[in-house]
């Protein structure tokens, strides 16, 4: 059934106040619960039956009483496949009532990873968005909040000894005479039943603590399985630095004596915020030399900074409906975002996120899965955990940063939260407190929570001496959904003269509200070049930047800019669009005229004036291939890949001595220097391993490719921690055809493997590689890792890491023949029955048929209609399919 945002009603009746008692047996869990219900006098609905949603596939009712009352099924209630409805004949004439259900549920059997199931030896809970229903019987919605007040967890004491839940622990009993024990925890704040968590194992666990500002001692305590207890402390450094940067930056304190974080191994998403008791995937809190890479780290850090904004920013203010999910999910990925920049480099961060925009976002706004931040409708709301809601939400909410600036945005963030702490909020409230608190009109502004599709901004530019007058022509629109109205773009925007790189117009923001639009500047003096604008800076808004210029002027600009802009992120855009011109010229057969490109390349391996290596490498990387993908109409993956490694490659052989020398300066440097995760010891790897990638890009002949896999081999061995191990074996994974450097790569792929020695992550890498190479059978190899004893479908870290790396490997998976397509649809067909969330995301892969060719898009949509037509098919899954096909 599809859902209407504009549908919500609040309900008849409220759940104020909850207990619960699980009493965990192997095979069988059973849960009672005591709803404390009183009337909602607000409500519009009309019948005043206490709906309670429950998941009867999960959840099977044993016992029922009002007030002490047992309750005849029929008379007094109905159940239905997804609904417990109690009848209101039951209460009507009472103003608050008690309603007691006991159910059984059977986590052993849960494979769909929702509501709560077993992770190896532990048991653990993941309720967001409506997984509490497979729990038991409850007003599902982000709407009720409710008081947990004593929350029991009995199991085996030998088997368990942690059992954690929400909030404070009250009390402990100790092991019985049947070997069992129990703890009672109790939640101070109210929450939305998503909020709830459990977890229950035999757990290592470091501890450590936070004083807030206001002298509040909090407990930290970080969980893991046993053998993995000395990977926490990177997760437990970014813990106490996001508890500072959120004092710092927003004043806001952490309200519970106690913070805990689990680390699990099969888990759907990334984390969950859950009040005082974070569930995290192993994969983003697990970290350290020999098994993490600097982007793990980096990745850990901005996850448990995340979750941990939440309890602001989702958990003290929550969601009415699950409509408004971009209202905690886009802010708190721009605070997680904000954090990193701000414990790293934000002119990192920034390029880091803006590239992760354009490879996803962009293509899923471009695909039929296209939607507003905030949807109008959904059949599966966890099919809405996406990249727009999430990044283009993120972006959104910069917008306001960018628009009212950094102060008027905290005047806006600290009403909102006088207003709406310890309530259920919509994105229209948030825009409200913004505007309220700076008496901004924002009215034009909402057009991004109700419009769809990635904008277009064109702009072209003049300078006319005889005035000092420059002018800006802007205009907008959007292809994907021609429809829109025009858009309130903040455009960060300044001029810079491409003689002496100064700044002819100051770094300003324009207010662009029209389809189209000039802005003009008075010049101070005349420039003694061109004055060259530089529009979006920052990445102002989320928007595809086009220049009208000829392609002459095009390029100068574009070298000045890249030589000279004051902002950091267009420098590096500069360069990136020089890269991207010549790789389209080259994919469409014409001379490629490469003299501009080298020399970005060569002023970006060199210039003295660029102080972060994390910057020269990001200058020095080609667009990535699903980033290029989105300037074309018609995707051609196997042309894309062709061209980039064409271009790559006249780079690798115009700068091949640089490349050496700046690599072997690297090395030097480097050498018994001890193994740091900060920004300094990052870019250094990364530069490094940049050059690699070049050094190794270089080979025709047979020669140059055992050279090459000699190098990369050499690079693995005097590895001292997993980035550079990464890094030389993903260089290995794509040789072929040359039995001497095969013998190397295999040797460097086997040894992997017998180094991890077990490690879930580390083993995942290994899958990842070989699911990414450039080989022509790499579908192959693929095939024969499904097979592989390490390989199982049921945990979704290690499906992904095989199955859903070769989607991403777009010129294989896209191959001719359309066997990629047929080999991931037979797998999501498997996966559906198993889990529908992570089938449901795989399936992602097949859906945007039309931005390819007549013979791929026919076999993609034949695969398509194949999974359709699978009996018992998840709503999940049905939807994503449904939409693409009609
Ligand atoms: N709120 C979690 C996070 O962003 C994501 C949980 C989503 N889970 C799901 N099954 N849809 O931090
Ligand atoms: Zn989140």
């Amino acid at each position: 059934v599809e859902i209407f945002r504009s549908d919500y009603k609040s309900p008849a009746n409220w759940v104020t106040e909850v207990t619960l008692d699980f009493d965990i047996y192997s095979g069988s869990t059973i849960v009672k619960s005591t709803l404390s219900v009183v009337k909602n006098e607000g409500s519009t609905v009309e019948k005043g039956d206490l709906i309670l949603d429950g998941d009867d596939s999960s959840v099977k009712l044993k016992e029922i009483y009002l007030d002490g009352e047992k309750l005849n099924s029929g008379s007094d209630y109905t159940l239905t496949s997804s609904q417990l409805i109690v009848h209101s004949s039951c209460f009507t004439g009472k103003s608050s009532f008690k309603l007691e259900t006991t159910v059984s549920i059977v986590p052993e059997d849960n494979t769909q990873l929702s509501g709560f199931y077993k992770s190896g030896s532990m048991y653990c809970s993941q309720c967001e968005a409506e997984g509490f229903r497979r729990i038991t019987y409850y007003p599902d919605r982000p709407d009720n909040m409710a008081k947990f007040t004593h929350v029991k967890i009995t199991a085996d004491a030998d088997s368990y000894p942690i059992l954690l839940s929400n909030g404070n622990l009250v009390s402990t009993t100790e092991k019985d005479g049947e070997g069992r024990h129990s703890a009672v925890w109790e939640d101070p704040f109210p929450k939305p039943s998503y909020l709830f968590a459990v977890v229950v194992g035999d757990l290592g666990s470091i501890k450590d603590s936070y004083t807030t500002t206001s002298g509040r001692n909090v407990h930290l305590e970080i969980f893991s399985e046993k053998e993995n207890v000395g990977k926490l402390d990177y997760a437990m450094e970014s813990l106490k630095n996001s508890m500072k940067w959120d004092e710092d930056k927003f004043g806001l304190e952490y309200d519970l004596d106690i913070y805990n974080v689990v680390a699990v191994n099969d888990f759907n998403m990334g984390a969950m915020e859950n009040k005082g008791l974070n569930v995290f995937n192993t994969a983003y809190v697990l970290a350290d030399q020999k098994t993490a890479t600097d982007g793990d780290f980096e990745r850990v850090e901005g996850v448990i900074g995340h979750e941990y904004f939440h309890n602001w920013t989702g958990n003290r203010v929550t969601c009415r409906d699950w409509f408004q999910l971009t209202l905690k999910e886009g802010l708190t990925v721009f605070r997680d975002q904000e954090f990193s920049g701000d414990m790293g480099s934000n002119d990192v961060t920034r390029i880091e996120n803006v590239k992760g925009l354009r490879g996803r976002q962009f293509a899923e706004d471009a695909g039929p899965m296209s939607h507003p931040i905030r949807p109008e409708s959904y059949v599966a709301i966890d099919n809405f955990y996406t990249a727009t809601v999430y990044s283009k939400g993120a972006e959104v909410i910069r917008m306001y940063n960018t628009i009212l600036g950094e102060a008027g945005f905290r005047k806006g963030m600290d009403l909102y939260f006088e207003r709406h702490d310890g309530s259920a909020a919509t994105c229209d409230d948030f825009r409200a407190a913004m505007a309220d608190a700076n008496e901004a009109d924002l009215e034009q502004f909402s057009r991004w929570y109700t419009q769809k599709g990635t904008p277009t901004v064109k702009y072209s530019s003049s300078y006319d001496p005889s005035t000092s007058t420059f002018t800006l022509d802007l205009s907008q629109h959007t292809a994907s959904a021609p429809d829109n109205e025009p858009f309130h773009i903040p455009v960060a925007f300044g001029v810079i003269d491409s003689e002496t790189g100064a700044e002819l117009v100051e770094s300003q923001v324009l207010h662009f509200k029209e389809a189209s639009k000039s802005f003009e500047f008075k010049l101070s003096s005349d420039p003694k070049g061109t004055a060259v604008p530089s529009v979006m800076r920052g990445f102002s808004a989320p928007v595809k930047i086009v220049s009208e210029a000829s392609p002459a002027t095009q390029k100068t600009d574009l070298l000045t800019l890249a030589a000279y802009d004051t902002d950091g992120f267009n420098r590096w855009e500069a360069g990136q669009k020089l890269y991207t011109e010549a790789i389209f010229t080259q994919l469409a057969g014409d001379d490629v005229n490469l003299d501009g490109v080298y020399q970005a390349f060569e002023q970006t391996l060199t210039s003295p004036k660029i102080s972060d290596d994390s910057i020269r490498a990001y200058g020095l990387m080609l667009p990535s291939e699903s980033g290029l993908a989105e300037d074309m109409d018609i995707i051609d993956p196997i042309g894309l890949h062709d061209a980039r490694t064409a271009i790559k490659k006249k780079l690798a052989r115009k700068f091949q001595a640089g490349v050496a020398e700046l690599y072997d300066r690297l090395t030097k440097e480097m050498s018994g220097a001890p193994f740091e995760v900060n920004s300094k010891a990052v870019g250094k790897r990364r530069l490094r391993n940049t050059c690699l990638d070049y050094a190794c890009a270089n080979k025709d002949t047979d020669e140059e490719v055992i050279a090459s896999a000699q190098l990369a081999h050499k690079h693995y061995f005097e590895a001292n921690c997993m980035t550079d191990q990464v890094a030389a074996m993903s260089i290995l994974s794509n040789v072929h055809g040359v039995p001497e450097a095969e013998k190397l790569r295999d040797e460097v792929l086997s040894k992997f493997f017998d180094d991890a020695n077990g490690d879930a992550l580390v083993l995942n890498k290994w899958f990842t590689i070989q699911a990414v190479s450039s080989k022509p059978d790499v579908l192959e190899d693929v095939i024969s890792l499904t097979s592989h004893p390490e390989f199982t479908m049921t945990n979704p870290n290690r499906c992904r890491s095989l199955i859903g790396a070769f989607t991403a490997n777009s010129a294989a998976f896209h191959a001719e023949d359309g066997a990629g397509y047929k080999f991931i649809g037979e797998k999501i067909g498997i996966l559906d029955a198993m889990n529908p969330q992570i089938a449901s995301r795989m399936v992602g892969c097949l859906i945007s048929f039309k931005r390819y060719d007549e013979n791929r898009a026919t076999k993609m949509r034949a695969e398509l209609s194949k999974i359709l037509e699978i009996e018992g098919l998840s709503p999940d899954t049905f939807e994503i399919v449904s939409k693409a096909l009609s």
